[in-house]
């Protein structure tokens, strides 16, 4: 009767395939609503314009800097690309640590915290005063009116400064680097593009991969990008060629259109968190969230006498402490129950076998919708490029990135295989991004750069 109880707490996580077609025909919807001019300020997936209008043709060519903040890591990074017929790319680059006061403090901080952090790498490569053009890969929703321009429609993940939402980042981080020039006069920068991580993905893929026209990123957040035709993207004047739009799929739902679905637990999930009512599909499906979803069945199940013997620990009380590393670990099939007891008991759960066995089993259930829904959303968005192009068949490939996605052991086997079955009329092919989006960043500024040429 508890195992009863507890398949019945789960099945609601259970989706069938028509619960799955269900949702990516909602996102084909909202899609649609972040595209029209009429309905795109209330659209909830917001369909951003990135300026960036083709994927990289080898032609690129010189050296850049490029930070990537937003993800696990911000790293500063120097990208040099060379064309020709044998086109390399080098790359250098450091990891450093943003606190968790910064990422929550105020803007200035934080900018100013990110500009140190560019004149540390500077010194540590030896290249103090070399004036390079810079690529900024900040995954978070910008309104971009240019490749340099990009105005913060709100935070996401774990980030809150202040005084940045509705500001020009690109702005803020220049006015943080004339604060340094004052105490360094001989630092010098040149912001050339803002760029979101899904888009650094696609293109450093497409570097490799010309039919890469999609990036995914699966990791601390959830979103993903692709060339539409310009004719398409109402707010974006033209009727010519192809731009690559970010997304911002996180929102999805925030209207209440994927209500039916959400359970008790993700909305604990979502009363909990910094953004209350924002990101809901990113909330099921991310990496920052699947082990707070996790936590939540586990209190739950535990209140109800059915795990850890009725003791709610301080520890199952705690926020984030099934990192996406620690459920990968937990799923994975060559551990044996007793590791997985290990692990519990490492986080300080105490666990009996049977706890370990319940454990895994909820684990695996929330990873498994989460891989689905991501599909899903993919599904789509494939379906909707292949119509655009009046194709019966369409061959493309997807550059992807993010922790979850390269760590969990199920997460990406999962996804590709509810793509297949729900976009029949698409050969889609995954490609792992190896650089990170930095690269992507770099080829970006070296186009941004080639334009201002062109203008001046
Ligand atoms: C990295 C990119 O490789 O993937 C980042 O360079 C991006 O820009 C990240 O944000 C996404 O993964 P995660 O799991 O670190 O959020
Ligand atoms: C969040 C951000 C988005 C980013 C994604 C993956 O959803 O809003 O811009 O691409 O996380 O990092």
């Amino acid at each position: 009767d508890q195992a009863r109880q507890i398949q019945e707490t789960l099945a609601e996580f259970r989706l069938s395939k028509s619960q799955l077609l269900e949702v990516k025909k909602r996102m084909r919807v909202e899609i649609e609503r972040g595209l029209k001019k009429e309905s795109h300020k209330e659209a909830t997936v917001k369909m951003l314009p990135t300026f960036v209008r083709s994927t990289p043709d080898g032609t690129e060519n010189g050296d850049f800097l490029a930070l990537d903040l937003g993800g696990t890591n911000f790293r500063v990074l120097l990208v040099k690309i060379r064309s020709g017929k044998r086109r390399t790319v080098e790359m250098h680059n450091k990891i450093y640590a943003i606190p968790i006061e910064v990422m929550q403090g105020t803007g200035e901080e934080l900018f100013d915290h990110i500009v140190h952090c560019i004149s540390d790498f500077l010194d540590y490569m030896g290249m103090k005063s070399a004036r390079l053009p810079l690529g900024f890969t900040f995954s978070f929703p910008c309104h971009q009116t240019s490749l340099d321009a990009g105005i913060l429609v709100t935070w996401t993940k774990g980030f809150k400064a202040t005084d940045c939402e509705g500001e020009d980042v690109v702005e803020l981080l220049r006015d943080a680097i004339k604060r340094k020039e004052i105490e360094e006069p001989e630092f010098e920068l040149d912001v050339v593009a803002i760029v979101n991580d899904t888009v650094g993905t696609m293109m450093t893929c497409a570097y490799e991969e010309p039919t890469c026209e999609v990036g995914l990123i699966a990791g601390t957040g959830s979103n993903a990008c692709y060339m539409e035709e310009v004719k398409n993207i109402e707010i974006v004047e033209g009727t010519e060629g192809r731009m690559c739009v970010n997304m911002e799929w996180g929102a999805f739902g925030d209207n209440g259109c994927l209500d039916d679905i959400r359970t008790k637990y993700d909305q604990a999930v979502d009363e909990n968190s910094l953004n209350e009512g924002k990101q809901r599909y990113e909330k099921m499906c991310s990496g920052m969230y699947l082990g707070e979803i996790v936590r939540q069945i586990l209190i739950d199940l535990t209140k109800r006498g059915f795990l850890f013997r009725g003791q709610i620990s301080e520890t199952l009380k705690t926020r984030g402490i099934f990192e996406t590393k620690f459920l990968s670990q937990i799923e994975s099939d060559r551990l044996a129950l007793l590791q997985v007891r290990a692990i519990l008991q490492q986080l300080g759960l105490d666990s009996t076998c049977d706890d370990s066995i319940i454990v895994k089993e909820v684990c695996g259930t929330v990873s498994r919708r989460a891989a689905q829904i991501c599909g899903a959303g993919m599904a789509a968005v494939v379906d909707k490029i292949r119509e655009n192009r009046g194709l019966d068949h369409l061959d493309i490939t997807v550059g992807v990135d993010g922790t979850l996605y390269k760590l969990h052991p199920h997460f990406s086997r999962i996804f590709h295989q509810t793509v297949k079955e729900l976009a029949p009329k698409c050969d889609v092919n995954f490609l792992l991004s190896e650089d990170g989006s930095g690269k992507g960043a770099a080829l970006i500024t070296a186009v941004g750069c080639r334009q201002r040429e062109l203008e001046a």
